[in-house]
């Protein structure tokens, strides 16, 4: 059986549950995709952290970065560090040396994701980020396979595990805002600096990149200019409920003609839609398209177990076309040049 090296950068929340994933899938892929993944080296801050996982026999910790993106044995690297300056150079490293990059850094592929692919076709590798956007959710392979000849009017999503985990507690329980949002830490799933995800700009990291890959545009933070939650009550909360609402972090874009409407913002929505049903820490992506219609994908967005999966199936895409000398999907499918505009302003 072939042995594919695999590198990882970080080992926290995410890396931990990408270890543990490997370790128990480790006799299926070699049963279903004829090849084994070695997890060879992992780059680390603090050698001597206790950590909650039982490495893999041969799995060697580094605190050193290089040696991971340098080793010529490595094939693949996963990026899982969660910090934004080093991952981008990281992985620029990496993908000049060839190699195929995973990555979950939502912040880096919303900025620099274009920009990154180009550098990795130029070095013949691909770079795949299914875990940037609603952690265990397949939705942008779902939005490039099921997609593809369908044309797509509104995506609308509950993208922010932490958000929305916040605004249901507050809801539900009548918890304050500061209450709920220190729960929602306690469970892991806030950023390890919770500012983006209860301001909006983790919601519109990812709408930007869901955007991509639904309308082929891409959007900057300045055109959503997102409104986080940090405003809204609990009183809020419950006389919306009270009334036959939830108030949900909704990321929308919609186009019409050659409009592309988009917002991140706290919206009211009707008991009557399916993603006012997307309760504490799930997501939920609604899509509506000319051929299939209204559909909603929720699920996990956000814990170590599910978005280490996404992780891994982009490992295993990635070690097949690394075996086969393919190249696998690309970022911008079909650009598109349409103008945009603020839903809310
Ligand atoms: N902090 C993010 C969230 C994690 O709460 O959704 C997943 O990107």
């Amino acid at each position: 059986t072939t042995t594919i090296k695999v590198g990882m950068l970080g080992l926290g929340t995410v890396g931990c549950g990408v270890v543990a994933r490997l370790t128990q899938a480790a006799a299926k892929i070699e049963r279903m995709q004829g090849f084994r993944l070695q997890l060879a080296t992992i780059a680390v801050n603090h050698l001597n952290a206790p950590r909650p996982v039982q490495l893999p026999l041969g799995t060697r910790l580094t605190d050193s970065i290089e040696a991971v993106v340098s080793d010529p044995t490595i094939q693949l690297v996963i990026e899982v560090m969660g910090t934004l300056t080093t991952a981008e150079h990281a992985i620029e490293q990496a993908l000049c040396h060839g190699k195929s990059v995973v990555t979950a850094n939502k912040d880096l592929i919303a900025t620099a994701g274009p920009r990154l692919v180009a550098l990795a076709q130029q070095h013949g590798c691909d770079l795949y980020y299914e875990a940037s956007v609603a952690g265990g959710i397949p939705i942008l392979r779902t939005l490039t396979d099921s997609y593809a000849t369908d044309t797509i009017q509104e995506v609308a999503g509950i993208i922010n595990g932490t958000a929305n985990y916040i605004l249901s507690a507050m809801t539900t329980t009548g918890q304050s805002y500061a209450q709920a949002l220190a729960a929602a830490q306690r469970a892991g799933y806030a950023e390890a600096d919770p500012t983006n995800d209860v301001g909006g700009l983790d919601a519109t990291y990812k709408l930007i990149i869901l955007s991509q890959f639904a309308f082929g545009q891409r959007l900057t933070v300045e055109q959503v200019a997102p409104t986080g939650i940090t405003r809204v009550t609990a009183a809020a909360c419950q006389a919306a409920a009270q009334s036959g609402w939830q108030i949900k972090l909704l990321a929308q874009a919609q186009r019409h003609g050659h409009q592309l409407y988009c917002r991140v913002a706290p919206v009211a929505v009707g008991n009557a839609k399916p993603l006012s049903r997307v309760a504490g820490v799930q997501n939920g992506v609604a899509i509506t398209s000319q051929a299939i219609g209204r559909s909603l994908y929720t699920g996990p967005g956000a814990g170590g177990a599910a978005t280490a999966n996404s992780v891994l199936n982009d490992v295993i895409v990635a070690a097949s076309h690394l075996l086969a000398g393919t190249r696998g999907r690309a970022f911008n499918r079909n650009q598109a040049n349409l103008s945009v505009a603020n839903l809310s302003g």
